[in-house]
């Protein structure tokens, strides 16, 4: 039996793995990897996949990335960690002060947490916190306690995170544990009406977001938004023209506007930050996933002073934001985290990614003849293919035919890990992806779907 065989067994008797319903792997190989370079994931065969979602959309700049392994290694000799209360160290403070230097203005503090889920649980807690500490001190009765979210949101999978998502899949089992929340239409330029630019459809969003917000902001503490593509709503994009206006009526309705760019933070938009696109500044940013290059989980939630100043009093007066996680702040995925600041600083990334943009983009033109294409969507580094039933009325392929998984299969069979959400198949791939990787992608990505949509 092969090492790959004998570890696939082990694993299955003993591990329960991530959103995945675990009887598929009677007929789906689990792949064990023994090591990555770059792009390539490697298996105990030697067989190589070359990583299009960065797994799970984290790693930037290639597995095993020397610079990065070098500033952990430097780091474990040192320290390892530390308690983040009564406590600071060295990499923390730099990273911090780096990451307000990063983000749009008025971002002046930075609050950690230890994966995404929990980064927007610290965001809105923080949100309902402010709105009490600020009624208590004009003596009046708090109101707002609830949270705006927009239709096909997806923010993660603690409580509070899957209550102010939309994703159905994800969601709709754990209903009667989730608070409740408004929701509002997305601006997804896909659902645009025939003739409709991706602006038009932003505009038509935001007004539909306004009604809400003049009718219920006494009771609303904070809008939450993916700012520029939801992407495990099946990486659904829109126009920047919605963030602003999203920022104008969060302004004019005193309501915080939380930006979760937790996915597409950190180069994937094109910018360093979506949030630029829009030139706006949210009150609150979550950033996670990229934050260390992919290597080891850590959240920033930054805020504004004003924020930081409502917390701020005596401690009797408990307005204090008393949340914890043992691991915050972690010294190692600091390191890894400055390691990546420092590659983007040092290599140019956002200026050199213009051309792979370019690139996947070219690569993939001809993707919109596809008979069962309906859309081939980009923003920055991330590239989305629509397969569905009925190209003129866009019908989507019921989901029970999983023809995503088709693909996926077949990427594996060819050295490419595509992990399509539903029937959307696409590229997110680490910024140390060559022109020529982009070429063999786009050609498995043709391959499978071609095989996918064969009836
Ligand atoms: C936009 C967004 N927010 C939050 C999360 C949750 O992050 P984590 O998986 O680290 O909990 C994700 C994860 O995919 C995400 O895409």
């Amino acid at each position: 039996m092969s090492i790959n065989h004998t570890l696939m067994q082990r694993d299955l008797s003993v591990l329960w793995h991530p959103c995945t319903q675990m009887k598929d792997h009677e007929q789906l190989p689990i792949i064990p990897i023994k090591r990555g370079d770059g792009v390539w994931l490697e298996d105990f065969e030697g067989k190589r996949y070359l990583d299009a979602v960065s797994s799970w959309w984290v790693n930037l700049f290639g597995h095993a990335n020397p610079r990065i392994n070098a500033r952990i290694k430097a780091q474990l000799d040192s320290l390892e960690h530390v308690i983040l209360a009564g406590f600071t160290h060295e990499p923390i403070i730099e990273l911090s002060e780096r990451l307000v230097a990063l983000t749009p203005e008025k971002l002046t503090r930075v609050f950690y947490a230890d994966n995404g889920s929990s980064g927007i649980e610290v965001a809105l807690k923080m949100s309902f916190h402010y709105w009490l500490n600020e009624s208590e001190r004009a003596g009046s009765k708090a109101t707002k306690t609830k949270f705006v979210t927009l239709a096909n949101s997806y923010h993660g999978e603690t409580l509070a995170a899957l209550a102010v998502g939309n994703v159905e899949l994800y969601k709709k089992t754990y209903e009667p544990l989730l608070m409740t929340t408004f929701t509002a239409p997305s601006p997804d330029a896909y659902l645009a009406e025939p003739g409709e630019s991706a602006e038009s459809c932003a505009l038509r969003a935001a007004a539909k977001m306004e009604k809400i917000l003049a009718q219920r902001h006494e009771e609303i503490c904070a809008v939450i938004v993916e700012p520029l593509v939801q992407c495990a709503g099946n990486m659904r994009m829109h126009h920047p023209l919605y963030l602003t206006k999203l920022r104008e009526l969060c302004d004019r309705y005193d309501v915080h506007l939380i930006a979760d760019e937790i996915a597409v933070g950190f180069g994937r938009t094109g910018t360093l930050f979506a949030c630029e696109q829009a030139r706006i500044t949210p009150d609150f940013m979550c950033l996670s996933k990229g934050l260390t290059g992919g290597y080891l989980p850590l959240c920033a939630v930054l805020t504004t002073d004003k924020i930081y100043n409502a917390f701020y009093d005596d401690y009797a007066s408990l307005r204090g934001f008393l949340h914890s996680h043992s691991y915050t702040g972690n010294p190692l995925a600091c390191a890894a985290a400055l390691a990546t600041l420092d590659i983007f600083r040092d290599d140019n990334v956002i200026a050199r990614n213009q051309k792979l943009i370019a690139k996947m983009q070219q690569a993939t033109t001809h993707f919109r003849d596809h008979p069962q294409v309906a859309d081939v969507r980009q923003t920055g580094m991330i590239l989305a293919i629509e397969m569905v039933k009925d190209k003129r009325t866009r019908e989507p392929y019921p989901w029970q035919e999983r023809r995503g998984l088709r693909v996926y299969q077949h990427g594996l069979a060819n050295g490419a890990l595509l992990r399509p959400l539903g029937s959307v198949v696409y590229f997110m791939p680490p910024y140390v992806i060559t022109e020529e990787q982009i070429d063999f992608l786009a050609q498995v990505a043709w391959d499978g779907i071609r095989a996918a949509t064969r009836d």
